[in-house]
């Protein structure tokens, strides 16, 4: 259920009722609310609600748990501002509903979410939060590694049935293995330097190397097909775009080194879920942490997914995600990478400067800065 609450009522409820707005003056408190932009939050949780109500306390801000797809197309009307998190699809359909908007912020690095050429089009800036976690996703990352690595999950699930057997259970060090770091950027740098702590051997692959860092971090850049032959166990970190869609997929599968480990925690899209299935069947990968999964989207509220109509390739998707689910040898974690209080400290923070600087005419973390200098259309 959308929860509607405007950051300038004294604690009041809501939105005003726009029955009453259309046969009663305007209070001054109503005029000069709307002299500021309207600022719209969806995907929200309790505690961001009340981080954003205390920093925006001057505007009228709307809250909404939900997308921002789910949310009535008339509570979104007047938005200037709207913030997203990655649950929000921002299509150029959802943009429609926006006719004043001109900002939106959201609170992840992603940004695969939002329709860029659309908001281009329309003159809207987008902006997110480059540098929140590198550590934060890094150490899930190794999480991951080590929970396969040590079968951590079924040793657990073992104990507390009291069956405390060790077969079945044998793990493997990571000193001395090789890591391939496919997206050699702030997360996956910062994957390699909690490697190179386990004494491992680090293989990194990037579009854009740095060879100085190469040096000093104590990594080399090869071809991607060289990394996967050689590597024990292949990190994800590219961001989800069109050039990642399916990076690892059936052929790439198959030039890996045979039961090597595959972890993702850059987005679903960048792995081919049905290829990885066939991988895990031929015993090519030997296991897999997954975060973030093709149509993760879609079966988060299975509600949801009986309701709308789907054609037959997200029907796939779902099917896939179910599968990998419950093989044994797969972890999947529900897209969690960034959850640490740390982490969402900064992102609000950042959110939140995204926000004020852009009220100031001062954009900052702009990801489609064309727009600055384009006129709108809108
Ligand atoms: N699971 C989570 O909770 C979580 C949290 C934060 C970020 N992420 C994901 O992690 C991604 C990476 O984040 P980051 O901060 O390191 O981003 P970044 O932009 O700093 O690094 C991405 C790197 O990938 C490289 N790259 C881009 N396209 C490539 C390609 N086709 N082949 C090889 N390399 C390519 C870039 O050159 C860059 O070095 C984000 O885009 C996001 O999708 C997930």
């Amino acid at each position: 259920m959308p929860r509607h609450s405007d950051a300038t009522a004294s604690g009041g409820s809501a939105r005003p009722d726009s029955r009453a707005r259309a046969t009663s003056a305007p209070t001054r408190q109503q005029q000069s609310e709307r002299a500021r932009p309207t600022l719209v939050f969806c995907d929200v949780s309790d505690w961001e609600e009340q981080w954003f109500r205390r920093a925006f306390a001057d505007y009228p801000v709307h809250f909404f748990p939900d997308p921002v797809d789910r949310v009535p197309a008339a509570d979104l009307a007047d938005a200037v501002v709207l913030s997203v998190f990655i649950h929000s699809r921002i299509t150029a359909d959802v943009l429609a509903r926006m006719p004043r908007l001109r900002l939106i912020a959201t609170r992840s690095t992603g940004f695969d979410h939002v329709d860029l050429a659309a908001c281009d089009a329309r003159g809207i800036v987008v902006s997110n939060v480059p540098h929140y976690g590198e550590n934060t996703v890094a150490e899930f990352t190794f999480a991951l590694i080590l929970a396969l690595a040590r079968h951590l999950v079924e040793a657990a699930e073992r104990t507390r049935r009291c069956d405390f057997r060790l077969d079945g259970l044998r793990g493997f060090d990571l000193r001395g293995k090789v890591l391939g770091v496919v997206g050699a950027g702030s997360i996956g740098l910062h994957v390699i330097r909690i490697a190179r702590g386990f004494a491992m051997d680090v293989l990194a692959f990037d579009t854009r190397p740095h060879p100085l860092l190469a040096e000093v971090l104590g990594f080399t850049y090869v071809s991607l097909d060289d990394l996967l032959a050689r590597s024990d166990i292949v990190s994800l970190h590219v961001p989800g775009a069109p050039s990642t869609y399916h990076l690892m997929n059936r052929e790439r599968f198959a030039r890996m080194k045979r039961g090597a480990i595959l972890i993702n925690t850059a987005r679903g899209s960048v792995v081919d879920s049905q290829a990885l299935l066939w991988a895990l069947r031929e015993g090519i990968v030997a296991a897999a942490g997954l975060d973030v999964v093709e149509g993760e989207e879609l079966i988060k509220e299975e509600a949801q997914l009986v309701a709308a109509p789907h054609e037959e390739e997200r029907l796939r998707l779902v099917l896939c995600e179910q599968v990998l689910l419950h093989q044994p040898n797969v972890i999947v974690t529900p897209h969690m990478a960034f959850y640490t209080r740390e982490a969402l400290d900064r992102i609000a923070e950042t959110t939140q400067e995204n926000i004020q600087s852009f009220l100031r005419g001062c954009p900052t973390n702009v990801v489609n800065p064309a727009v600055l200098g384009a006129p709108s259309a809108a």
